[in-house]
């Protein structure tokens, strides 16, 4: 018996100096030490030994487990601590490494400019409301005095959804929308996507933003039309920014012009900038249409108005001095960073 029990400690101190897992040194103890180990075996076969012998059999078993178990809690140590030191080994963080970097987003040029036009206006008293993108013809032409056959409509060529609904050629339709509410008087800005049906090319894209400006009370002439558009170009272009405005056709506004600025760049010299000319074309503007307030429920005969509309990308391409719009487009972050 004696024998076998050194026997088993010697087999059991091997398989623990083979093991190279946690998971070996487990199977050792229980093939050993455990309930159906050999060392229970062993235990099981005291019945078969003298009564006076037993006393020192049990004893040389318990020495033998107790001797089984030390040198397996020992290596179970150790090889916890080299798993430990293996995974810390494996997980080192390199202080001295380049953070990571991180990106907050910028402002498009586009939202900025914007952001500065609606200051301006709502600095004057105006309210900034929105229309809807796509919209019935009769918003986008026809209560802005552009009938079925006017040629106005093939110079705004445009996406359509159905015969009757279409996304919008100008923020223009949002005036038809605010005057018949019914409420008067109006001082609103209604800037927006709108939509042509047009090439990409350096100043042109199928889809931009307009910015419309619309007045509607009592007594409002041609002179306040002149003095607020001549203010909002001070704001945005500099105090001694100089308008100048030029007779044009607009079906919803008489008499209509556009509204040109002395170049921010030469001061009206002529320079590279303005190609020479001094002045850069910057809105369309005039009174609106008595017939436009009558489609609308206005009385032409108590209430008169201005409206005008101006290009977003215009503004932010001259306020930036970008020369091409696809720029404003292609979202490419080391251009937007710029602004
Ligand atoms: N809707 C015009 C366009 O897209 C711009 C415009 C001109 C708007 C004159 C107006 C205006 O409100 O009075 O070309």
């Amino acid at each position: 018996m004696k024998e076998r029990l050194e026997q088993i400690k010697a087999e059991a101190l091997k398989q623990i100096e083979a093991s190279d897992a946690l998971e070996k040194l487990n199977e050792v103890r229980v093939n050993f030490l455990g309930k159906k180990g050999e060392l229970t075996a062993v235990m099981k076969g005291m019945k078969d030994i003298a009564p006076e012998d037993r006393p020192k059999f049990g004893q040389l078993v318990n020495e033998t487990r107790a001797e089984i178990e030390r040198v397996l809690e020992t290596s179970v140590k150790k090889m916890e601590r080299s798993v430990r030191e293996a995974k810390l080994k494996k997980e080192v963080i390199d202080v001295t490494l380049p953070a990571k970097k991180n990106n907050v987003g910028h402002r498009h040029p586009n939202t900025i400019a914007l952001e500065e036009v609606e200051r301006i206006f709502i600095g004057m008293g105006y309210e900034v409301v929105e229309g809807p993108e796509v919209e019935r013809d009769y918003y986008n032409f026809e209560a802005l005095n552009i009938p079925a056959d006017h040629p106005a409509k093939d110079e705004q060529d445009t996406f359509y959804i159905s015969g009757d609904i279409l996304l919008r050629t100008q923020t223009s339709s949002t005036q038809v929308h605010e005057m018949e509410k019914g409420k008067l008087p109006i001082r609103m800005i209604a800037p927006g996507r709108v939509f042509r049906s047009d090439e990409v090319d350096a100043t042109h894209s199928p889809s931009f933003h307009q910015i419309e400006g619309l007045v509607i009370d009592r007594n409002i002439t041609f002179a306040d039309l002149k003095g607020t558009l001549a203010q909002f170009a001070k704001e945005l272009f500099g105090e001694d920014t100089k308008v100048k405005f030029r007779p044009h056709h607009f079906p919803f506004t008489e008499p209509s012009a556009e509204m040109d600025v002395t170049c921010f760049k030469c001061g009206g010299t002529g320079c590279r900038f303005c190609k020479g000319e001094g002045w850069i074309e910057i809105l369309g503007c005039g009174m609106v249409h008595p017939h436009v307030l009558e489609m609308s429920g206005i009385d032409p005969e108590q209430y008169t108005g201005f409206a005008f509309g101006v290009g977003l990308e215009r503004i932010a391409l001259l306020k930036y001095e970008i020369d091409d719009m696809r720029l404003l487009y292609e979202n490419d972050i080391r251009f937007l960073k710029q602004f």
